[in-house]
């Protein structure tokens, strides 16, 4: 396996066994390759895939000005390589693109026999090597059956359900995945509104529904709305292709719209438990990622909530085991207690396992205010409440 990227320094440091994110097993999966010579680096694409029966597109494709998915890298990629590749070989697109991209990478590469396929990956972030070594379903979108064949060939050591379509329906799959997946958090989210309102507990309340089949208790934990580099991006494309083909997606304009308000309901919280206001006083943050196991800032809620704290007047002070390099707007600091020091308020916004165990009388002591905002519901309210704080998770009593 050959890998290309236009990043110099991001392909020398790969060669070298050095991988530049956190994602578990991933150093280990990449330093086995390099050392059995199966797996190399480069940055010269044409050299990279010169040989290649199948080359992966794997490139970014960001969020457009207009919520369009921006395709230019996909495009500037597809042409760059199309003069290069052997004949009738196959081109894999593992990249989330608007349905009927695979056309568009066909007029890029320019070559009539080379066919182009749809692949769509479905990884989580901090997960990602399990998922990809134990894939739950293999989605191949391709024009003929042939080529489909050929694919489906790559993936023969997985017991997974193969789901062999043309190329639009398999780029439809990844999008209604991730915009269902969105859902089902927002919808938590609403209900954890709600329980807030009736004196109910959300967790209660989500054992109860994940116990149907039909439901399942996955992707229903509360939380400061939903973030990363798929979700917004994923969810904000889907509405503009429906719209762009005449159809409002008004459910998912829905889904979107809960997220933003769960961001203020966290940052309303800070406020409350504040005093009322957070003009010219500090706030503690505890977690700054887009979730637990990763070290990727991208669409964080916990930034999106650090910015309405802001916008009330607060300063932030804050703490993520993975984060080393300084924030705009925020105090970034380097163990969690010096985060919460002279804090009127401590949010929690990522989900770290080790921000359970820490020393609460400490971090009481160093706050003016002994106040809690959990926005994971990650701590024991009752342990934090005996130890003098006021707290409030998302969606208890
Ligand atoms: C997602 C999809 O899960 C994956 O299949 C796709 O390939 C890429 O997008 P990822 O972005 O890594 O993966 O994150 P994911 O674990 O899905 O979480 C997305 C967001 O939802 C995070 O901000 C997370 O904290 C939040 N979330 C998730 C919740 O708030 N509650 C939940 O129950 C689950």
């Amino acid at each position: 396996m050959v890998c290309t990227d236009v990043d110099v320094s991001r392909v020398e440091r790969l060669a070298g066994g050095q991988v530049p994110i956190v994602e578990e097993g991933l150093p280990e999966l990449v330093r086995e390759g390099l050392a059995s010579g199966r797996l190399s680096f480069t940055t010269d694409n044409a050299d990279a895939v010169v040989h290649a029966e199948f080359t992966f597109l794997c490139v970014p494709t960001p969020q457009g000005g207009d919520g369009r998915a921006d395709m230019s890298f996909i495009q500037a990629a597809a042409g760059e390589i199309g003069p290069h590749l052997p004949f009738e070989s196959i081109v894999v697109n593992k990249s989330t693109v608007p349905v009927g991209s695979t056309k568009v990478v066909e007029r890029a590469l320019g070559r009539p026999d080379v066919s182009v396929v749809s692949n769509p990956e479905f990884l989580r972030e901090g997960s990602a090597v399990h998922d990809f070594l134990n894939p739950d379903r293999i989605v191949i979108g391709a024009d003929d059956e042939s080529t489909a064949i050929r694919v489906a060939g790559l993936f023969l050591r997985t017991s997974a359900p193969l789901v062999v379509t043309d190329p639009s329906t398999a780029e439809t799959i990844k999008y209604a995945s991730n915009a269902f997946l969105a859902t089902k958090v927002s919808f938590v989210n609403a209900v954890a509104a709600m329980c807030e309102a009736v004196g109910a507990d959300v967790r209660q309340v989500v054992l109860g529904m994940g116990s149907d089949p039909r439901i399942g208790s996955d992707f229903l934990r509360p939380g400061p709305g939903w973030g990363g580099s798929c979700f917004p991006k994923d969810t904000a494309a889907l509405v503009r292709i429906a719209e762009d083909a005449g159809y409002d997606f008004s459910l998912l304009k829905g889904v979107i719209a809960v997220n933003e308000e769960q961001y203020q309901r966290v940052a309303q919280k800070a406020v409350k438990l504040a005093g009322g206001s957070l003009q010219g006083k500090t706030a503690a943050l505890w977690g700054v990622t887009f979730k637990a196991r990763t070290d990727d800032l991208r669409s964080s809620p916990s930034l999106e909530v650090a910015a309405r704290l802001r916008e009330r007047g607060a300063k932030i002070q804050a703490y993520d085991p993975t984060l080393r390099a300084s924030i705009p707007g925020l105090d970034v600091r380097d163990d969690p207690y010096t985060a919460c020091d002279g804090a009127s308020v401590l949010v929690v916004g990522t989900e770290w396992d080790e921000f359970r165990w820490l020393d609460f009388d400490k971090v009481g002591e160093l706050m003016v205010n002994k106040a809690v905002v959990d926005a994971r519901n990650l701590l024991e309210p009752a342990t934090l409440r005996r130890a003098g704080f006021a707290y409030e998770g998302i969606g208890l009593v």
